[in-house]
């Protein structure tokens, strides 16, 4: 054994270095940008919370198989949270009288799953998750589908880079019992066997499906109707359609926004109606990008008054491996501007000066820490992506005045050591 402790974080847990999160840093900027122009503000909550808030409704996988539990010094059982939503519909009970409503929120938790991890699956990830409160309208889901499309443009993806794929919980409850002809009490057990659909082999879902009592021929008409696509809308009655926002949606001009999927199904049991997942389509990554849905019941848990709910996670493992399938991820950006070099040890007072100046005109500078040779100096400094050098000599700070070097081109000029922030500026901005 090793004398040293290891120095790989936990297993499926992620460090991030400066230079990558340089890079995540503009992405999630990007996506901030535009979700604030939507009006949505930014929350935050705790990451333990108490385990009932996800066995009271979420996901009989998360809560069976995925949850990180511990149990705090006064004996209460608590979870690390796997996903923001429980949270942040007891957030909105707990202050529902201080707020107006409709409410848009927005958070980016970190959130724990006990999953193998594999591509696209880890067990920290961080979820950007946007939530509306307080609406029944399709109008929700026709701002959201909006927000998706803008959100994919900031980050350089163009539409047939990813399709947004939706269905309704309850036009999908009205497929497998009218259409199927399936019992009401198999309807939970055979929607979680769609959800697999994409996932599993033709044989194992049919195997699945018999031990759900399915008949061959259910399945078979199954089969058949889960590929008709938008077709299957016109076996559904006129009642239940009317009672469907999504259908308000695909019959208005924003119908263009989506594709109707019947497999879209999602696997958390607070999904009341509309759902959708964002797919990549490169023949690479066809895999989901992050995905949400209504949940009309979920804050109903906490509290008296109905507030419905509507909103999506989108996961950054799933949106980097995205963008590196596409070739869009941004170059992570210089670590310094300007460095500022005394050449002798007694002139260090004088660089620190010259830095307070360049930091004080808003420029990334530093100074070194020990005295080396020049050369050597500036070979660092070019090697973290500076573009000016402060040269701090003996003589020229005698004179009053120091020498700004341009990396890129070499060129170098004395200039008075006040004006040494408007030369480095004129550098940064050619
Ligand atoms: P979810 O589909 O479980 O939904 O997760 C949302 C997204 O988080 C996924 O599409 C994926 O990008 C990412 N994600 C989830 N689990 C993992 C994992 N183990 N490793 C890496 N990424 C992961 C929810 O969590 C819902 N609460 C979303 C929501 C918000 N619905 C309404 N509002």
């Amino acid at each position: 054994m090793s004398q040293f402790l290891p120095t790989a974080p936990y297993r499926g847990t992620r460090d991030f270095l400066p230079a990558e999160m340089s890079v995540r840093t503009q992405v999630f900027g990007r996506l901030y940008d535009v979700i604030e122009r939507y009006g949505y503000q930014r929350y935050d909550g705790p990451i333990l919370e108490p385990v009932e808030i996800y066995e009271a409704k979420s996901s009989r996988e998360i809560v069976e198989q995925q949850l990180y539990t511990l149990t705090d010094r006064g004996d209460r059982r608590l979870a690390l949270r796997p996903e923001m939503t429980p949270s942040v519909a007891r957030m909105i009970a707990g202050n529902a009288g201080r707020l107006q409503f409709p409410v848009r929120w927005y958070s980016h938790p970190n959130c724990h799953r006990y999953e193998r991890p594999q591509r696209g699956r880890v067990r920290e990830h961080w979820q950007i998750n946007v939530d509306v409160f307080g609406s029944d309208s399709a109008a929700c889901e026709i701002e959201f589908f909006e927000l998706v499309h803008d959100l994919m443009a900031a980050i350089g993806a163009t539409p047939d880079m990813w399709r947004l794929r939706v269905n309704d919980r309850v036009l999908l409850d009205a497929m497998l019992t009218g259409v199927v002809g399936i019992g009401a009490d198999a309807v939970r057990d055979v929607a979680g066997l769609v959800d697999r659909w994409e996932k599993y082999p033709a044989d194992k879902l049919a195997a699945d499906a018999a031990a759900m009592g399915l008949t061959d021929k259910q399945f078979d008409r199954l089969t058949e109707v889960l590929a008709a696509g938008r077709a299957v809308l016109d076996e559904i009655p006129g009642e239940v359609k009317e009672q469907s926002k999504l259908m308000r949606v695909l019959d208005s001009t924003a119908a263009d926004l989506v594709t109707f999927d019947p497999l879209i199904v999602r696997g958390f049991d607070y999904y009341t109606a509309t759902v959708f997942e964002v797919f990549d389509t490169h023949p690479d990554n066809r895999r989901s990008l992050f995905g949400g849905g209504r949940y009309d019941n979920l804050v109903g848990l906490y509290s008296a008054q109905r507030i419905p709910g509507f909103g999506f996670g989108m996961g950054d493992v799933t949106l980097f491996d995205f963008l590196g399938t596409h070739g869009l991820l941004p170059e992570a950006r210089n670590e310094i501007d300007v460095v500022v070099i005394a050449t002798e040890a007694e002139l260090a007072d004088a660089a620190r000066t010259v830095a307070r100046g360049l930091r004080g005109a808003g420029v990334r500078t530093s100074t070194p820490l020990d005295i080396r040779k020049l050369g050597k100096e500036i070979q660092r400094a070019d090697k973290s992506g500076a573009r000016a050098i402060v040269i701090v000599g003996r003589d020229d700070w005698d004179a009053g005045t120091v020498t700004v070097r341009d990396l890129a081109s070499g060129e170098q000029r004395q200039v008075q050591a006040d004006a040494t922030p408007a030369e480095v500026r004129s550098i940064l901005d050619s």
